[in-house]
């Protein structure tokens, strides 16, 4: 897929990486719309983020806004990452933009009926996503692909087994695993490899344009927040997985069954992923879980080019 212009549906929850999810996704891709979800900070500001992402890089997207809260967790943010309103501390112009609808899930199941060659990236809670199965049965056969950035093979970022989008809203994300397969999952096994220093935020200040300008403070104060937890450098998750998309031969997977954990006292919104190599030889493996593609590398450096490429392009 790499030198042609996928059709997509970006589900997100801007968000920091989600925005430079955005801005990627604009370059590389035909963004047919835009499905906000609560998930990072509530759904008001996960929509208005998404607007004036757009609003900034001047993309004539449609935005239409999702759910308020998860289908059965109670409603739990990450703003300790990505600041009260999602977007850090980065100034933002006034929003001039409005949304298409309040209605991302007949969005989502109308686009997928009526669109060939339709491909949904998910890069927040699975809310929506799992709605729009509900809501057609026919949602995930309509879509060329889904991919979401969600779960971990091996470890969590929310808890010691669990990654934000899963654990957010586990029974969603359920039904996703259960009744989609096979999916892509761009899970923390990939995105932590590909760390944004604080020379890419640079190189995009230097560059100039508003929306370069925007990514750079995204991007910086991503960074400082994540050496404040530990880490070495700043993944970009959401970007990540766009690019897994737009370029996967810069990406190594394999086929697993996963399920996700819903009961579990410590490992509630784990994606448990079956890795025995001898799998097909088992008498009961027609009772395994659904197999989806896990993503396990990339190519770091070639992948955070991109997403400067696409950024500083626009
Ligand atoms: C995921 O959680 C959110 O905080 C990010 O936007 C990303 O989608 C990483 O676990
Ligand atoms: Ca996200």
């Amino acid at each position: 897929m790499a030198n042609t212009r996928p059709k997509i549906i970006l589900d997100c929850d801007p968000g920091l990486d989600d925005a430079i999810a955005i801005l990627t996704a604009a370059h590389y891709c035909d963004l047919v719309g835009i499905t906000t979800v609560n998930g990072n900070v509530g759904i008001d500001h996960t929509t208005n983020n998404a607007l004036l992402t757009t609003q900034i890089a001047g993309l004539d997207v449609p935005v239409h806004r999702g759910a308020a809260r998860p289908l059965i967790a109670p409603t739990m943010d990450a703003a300790r990452i990505h600041g009260e309103t999602g977007l850090g501390d980065v100034k933002t112009p006034d929003l001039t933009r409005s949304i298409a609808s309040n209605n991302a899930v007949d969005f989502l199941c109308e686009s997928a009926r009526s669109i060939q060659d339709l491909h949904l990236i998910a890069v927040g809670p699975l809310t929506n996503v799992a709605l729009a199965l509900r809501q057609d049965p026919d949602f995930a056969n309509n879509l060329a692909s889904i991919t979401i950035m969600g779960g971990a093979a091996r470890g969590g970022n929310v808890t010691a087994v669990a990654e934000f989008n899963v654990w957010a809203d586990p029974e969603a994300a359920a039904i996703i695993f259960t009744e989609a397969a096979p999916i892509t999952m761009v899970g923390l096994d990939v995105t932590h490899q590909v760390l944004f220093g604080i020379e890419e935020a640079e190189h995009l200040a230097k560059v100039g344009t508003e929306v370069a300008i925007f990514a750079s403070q995204l991007l910086e104060f991503t960074y400082h927040r994540c050496r404040e937890f530990g880490m070495t450098g700043a993944p970009i998750h959401d970007a990540t997985a766009i690019i897994c998309v737009t370029h996967p031969h810069l990406y190594e997977r394999s086929r697993h069954p996963v399920s996700v954990e819903l009961q579990g006292e410590h490992t509630r919104g784990m994606t448990v992923t079956d890795m025995r190599p001898f799998l097909e030889s088992l008498e009961f493996s027609d009772d395994l879980p659904a197999a989806h593609d896990v993503v396990w590398t990339a190519d770091a450096d070639t992948v955070k080019e991109h997403i400067i490429t696409a950024v500083a392009a626009l």
